[in-house]
């Protein structure tokens, strides 16, 4: 055993739940016990590091979780742990139980948490968990899979009645601050418009001339995914069936994309993800972050991962322009 070598690894899940988070959990327990390492579940994120609400975690405990979505352990957002004091307290609480390596099972904001850890003391590694796949250093985020499986299939609904009244139906999915979701969702339903934070320019008449257009050209529907961060599908499909007469409809599809049993993609990618993180961690490693790049899982410096940004995929999305012309 090498002098960096973790004894006993906490596992928490923080910031949105995701489906395959839990074949992440379940993966990083029985991989640690696989290694002869113990394994702490931190319940409820930071804010259960910082309440001390911490089990012991067996290979029965994540029996029966790989196709469930949520996440066993509770999930939460944690002001407190974004203060030095927070931070300072959260690493004590781990040397406390005896905690020196940590998986953090979220997004960015969550990984910021990890690296707190990491310049504490305690060997973090940060595994990526959002529907969103915003996290820049990896093109596989635990929970997209399913999450546009999930919209896609409650698309098609919509565009069925959609069709059936010849009507424009404005979707919106998830997604604050990043356009993954719509675009692709887009691209799978055949969307006449996709508007992402990305790169809408708020210009509705370019919409509604499109409408026009289309209806002209004999399309009896017309279908626009809107993300989350631009929002406003209510305000929007009044002022559509102002301006073009054509009957419109807004659905918000809303957190049915954030739950749901995984996909298999998820199960299998999660359930790598959080293998890999205990391998880095037994490695010695610390202060790191599991990424899926080319077709393969690696692990990357945490501070350089954070630093990255991510755009839209310039190809898809022209491609869905393209696409959604003809
Ligand atoms: P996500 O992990 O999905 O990006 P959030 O941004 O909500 O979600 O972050 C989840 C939690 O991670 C926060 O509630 C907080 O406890 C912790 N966190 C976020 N940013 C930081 C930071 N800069 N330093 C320490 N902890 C942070
Ligand atoms: O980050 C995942 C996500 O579902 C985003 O797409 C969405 O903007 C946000 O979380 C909503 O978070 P909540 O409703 O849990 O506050």
């Amino acid at each position: 055993m090498s002098e960096n070598q973790v004894k006993t690894i906490g596992v928490l899940t923080s910031g949105g739940d995701a489906p395959g988070m839990n074949a992440a959990v379940r993966s990083v327990v029985r991989t640690a016990l696989a290694h002869g390492l113990k394994v702490k579940g931190i319940r409820r994120g930071y804010t259960g590091l910082l309440e001390e609400d911490i089990i012991d975690m067996s290979s029965r405990t994540v029996a029966d979780t790989i196709q469930h979505g949520g996440t066993i352990l509770f999930t939460a957002r944690c002001p407190e742990f974004m203060t030095e004091e927070g931070q300072a307290k959260g690493a004590e609480i781990c040397r406390k139980h005896g905690i020196d390596g940590m998986v953090v099972i979220g997004g960015d904001g969550s990984f910021r948490g990890a690296r707190a850890l990491a310049n504490r003391g305690i060997n973090a590694i940060g595994v990526p968990g959002t529907i969103d796949l915003d996290i820049a250093c990896t093109d596989y985020t635990i929970g997209f899979d399913t999450a546009v499986n999930t919209a896609m299939e409650a698309i098609d609904k919509v565009r069925d009645t959609s069709t059936s009244h010849e009507r424009c139906s404005i979707i919106e999915v998830m997604g604050r601050t990043a356009g993954h979701i719509a675009l692709w969702c887009g691209i799978a339903t055949g969307a006449e418009d996709v508007l992402t934070v990305e790169r809408y320019d708020y210009n509705e008449q370019e919409i509604i001339n499109h409408i026009i257009e289309k209806r002209k050209s004999g399309k009896t529907h017309h279908i626009i995914i809107n993300a989350e961060g631009i929002g406003d599908s209510h305000g929007m499909a009044k002022r559509i069936e102002a301006a073009t007469g054509v009957s419109t409809r807004a659905t918000i599809i809303g957190h049915i994309q954030r739950g749901g049993s995984p996909t298999c993609k998820d199960r299998v990618y999660a359930s790598a993800m959080g293998c890999k993180a205990v391998e880095v961690l037994c490695e010695g490693k610390t202060n790191r972050i599991i990424a899926y790049k080319y077709g393969k899982f690696i692990d990357l410096d945490l501070e350089e991962a954070l630093a990255m940004k991510k755009d839209l995929d310039p190809f898809l999305y022209e491609m869905q322009k393209k696409l959604a012309v003809m």
